[in-house]
This record gives C-alpha cells, structure tokens and sequence, in this order.
C-alpha cells in the first residue's frame, strides 16, 4: 500500500510499535478495504503502511488534535514550533507544561495545543507523554542538547497524507469505532497494555487506564469482529491473563526492548504476543 514517501512517528508514544514492525506488518492483509486502527497512539504502523483508506481513533483529544492540527494547518504548525524551539529552556518548559492547569487553556488555538504537545513531547524526560489523574501533563524537562523540535520535513509529508478524504481521524473510545465495520475492513488493536506486574502498571495515557475489566470487555469485541469475519491483529503483555483470554484465538510471542518502565532497572527485553485472526483460517 505504501507508494508514498517514508513517514516516521511525530510523537514519541509509550508502547510505540517502530521495533516490532517486522513482526506485525506480515499480518496485517494490506489488501483489505479499509485499515482501521482504534488505538493508534503515535501510529508506527499506520505511518508505516500508509493504507489508502483508513480510521484512526484515539481516546486522547489531545493527540488526536496533533493529527487534525498536521493535517489542515502544517505551516502555521511549523512556524510556531520555530518559535518554541527558539525558546526552549527549562523555564519555557515548566511555563508551557502549566498551561493545562490552569481556566485559560480551553481558549488556547488548537494549533497552539498542538504545537505545545509535540514540544513537550520532544524536549520531556523520557519524551513520554504522561498525564496525571486531573488529565495534566506531568513528565519533567528532559535537558537534551539538541532535540528536534520542529520536525517540518515529517509535518508536510504526515500533512500531504492526512490530507484525504478517505483518511478518518476520530477521537473516542474505541468501541464506536468497530461498530460499523464491514467483512473486508482489517483491525489492529494495540491497546493499553496488561500490566505484567503491578510495578509495572502503566496507565498514564489518558485520565482513564485500562484495567482487567476493559481487557476482557476487548476480548468480547474481538469475538465480535471474528462472528462478522473480519481479520484483527492485536498486540499485548505476554501474560497469563491474556493468553487465557484468548486462548481459541492464534498467538504468536514476540521479544520488545521496553524501554519505559517505571523502575529503571528493569529496562530490556520483554516478551509480547501479537493475537490475530483471520477469516476462514480457524
Ligand atoms: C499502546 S498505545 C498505542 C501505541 C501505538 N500503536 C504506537 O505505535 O505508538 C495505546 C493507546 O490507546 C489509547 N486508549 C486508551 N484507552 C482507550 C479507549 N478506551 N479507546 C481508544 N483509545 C484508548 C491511549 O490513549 C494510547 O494512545
């Protein structure tokens, strides 16, 4: 599907799936109809296989206004990521990431939402994107010497591509996504992971988590794709309560070097599954 030019991530995303693309692009039917992508986070491999008709969801409004804001505004994005990158100092930092905590932040453009996520994003500890129980980004400044801030090359490429009546961006959970989806759509579900342990949990991308309750309410929605025949992929923890949940469904264990942990020491490699079905086959 991809004859267009080469798109990376613009945003750095916990559980990005840039290092595990060998192992998930051979699964995903890059014949089907529509690519649909409900969880897309920073969307290595939506960027990746640049299908040419496709949803992408996410529940968090703020990422999703960082693809609307690419797509429909990329120079006024640029030029004011210019002006951060100029800027940027610790104290330009901690004065951009307080925005959110205070009335004033509903007035903000959306482009200048925009632009203030993906500086944060580069220039943060970790370049993780990490809010607290009031929704507020949290992740202190990173003090890298020379962060690529602006990014305009990756911008007007994501723009050009976004920028396609058949490429839908939405913003919620992403059970409305899979409702209306036909025989021929393929899905890749790559969802909060399973906390391996309770150390472990990470559960920062929205207000929200993704406890083991919404784990298995996912599980029912993929037996629900399998009864209407349609192919899905998905990524999660190696663990035992996932491999239970899906134990009729095919699985393939993959190794991921996991590189944000909420205890350094246990940085390395950890072993994923990658679950999938496709019609006819089982
Ligand atoms: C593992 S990340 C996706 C990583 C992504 N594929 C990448 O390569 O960067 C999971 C995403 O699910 C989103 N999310 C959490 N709960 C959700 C829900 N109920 N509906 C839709 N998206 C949700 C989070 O905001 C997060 O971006």
């Amino acid at each position: 599907m991809a004859d267009n030019i080469s798109i990376s991530p613009i945003l750095k995303w916990v559980g990005g799936k840039r290092q595990l693309l060998a192992d998930i692009m051979p699964l995903i039917n890059q014949n089907c109809s529509t690519y649909v992508e409900p969880f897309v986070g920073g969307g290595a491999v939506f960027f990746e296989l640049q299908p040419k008709k496709a949803i992408i969801n996410d529940y968090n409004a703020e990422l999703i206004n960082v693809y609307e804001v690419i797509r429909n505004f990329p120079e006024e994005l640029i030029s004011i990521l210019e002006e951060y990158s100029k800027k940027n100092t610790e104290e330009f930092f901690y004065k951009l990431r307080a925005l959110d905590r205070n009335e004033e932040y509903a007035a903000l453009s959306n482009i200048k939402k925009a632009a203030r996520i993906i500086y944060l994003n580069k220039t943060c500890y970790n370049g993780l994107y990490r809010v607290n129980s009031a929704g507020q980004f949290n992740s202190p400044y990173g003090k890298y010497k020379n962060p690529n801030i602006v990014n305009a090359a990756t911008i007007r490429a994501m723009s050009r591509y976004l920028d396609n009546p058949k490429i839908t961006i939405k913003q919620g959970d992403y059970r409305e996504v899979l409702k209306g989806l036909r025989k021929g759509a393929f899905v890749y579900l790559d969802p909060p992971y399973m906390p391996i342990s309770s150390s472990s949990s990470f559960t920062g991308y929205t207000e929200n988590g993704f406890s083991y309750d919404q784990q298995a309410e996912l599980k029912n929605e993929c037996d629900k794709l399998k009864e209407k025949g349609i192919s899905f992929l998905q990524s999660n923890s190696d663990c035992p309560e996932i491999r239970e949940l899906y134990k009729e469904y095919e699985i393939r264990t993959v190794q991921a070097k996991r590189s944000i942990n909420s205890n350094a020491n246990k940085r390395g490699e950890i072993s994923e599954v990658l679950i999938y079905y496709v019609p006819g086959k089982k």
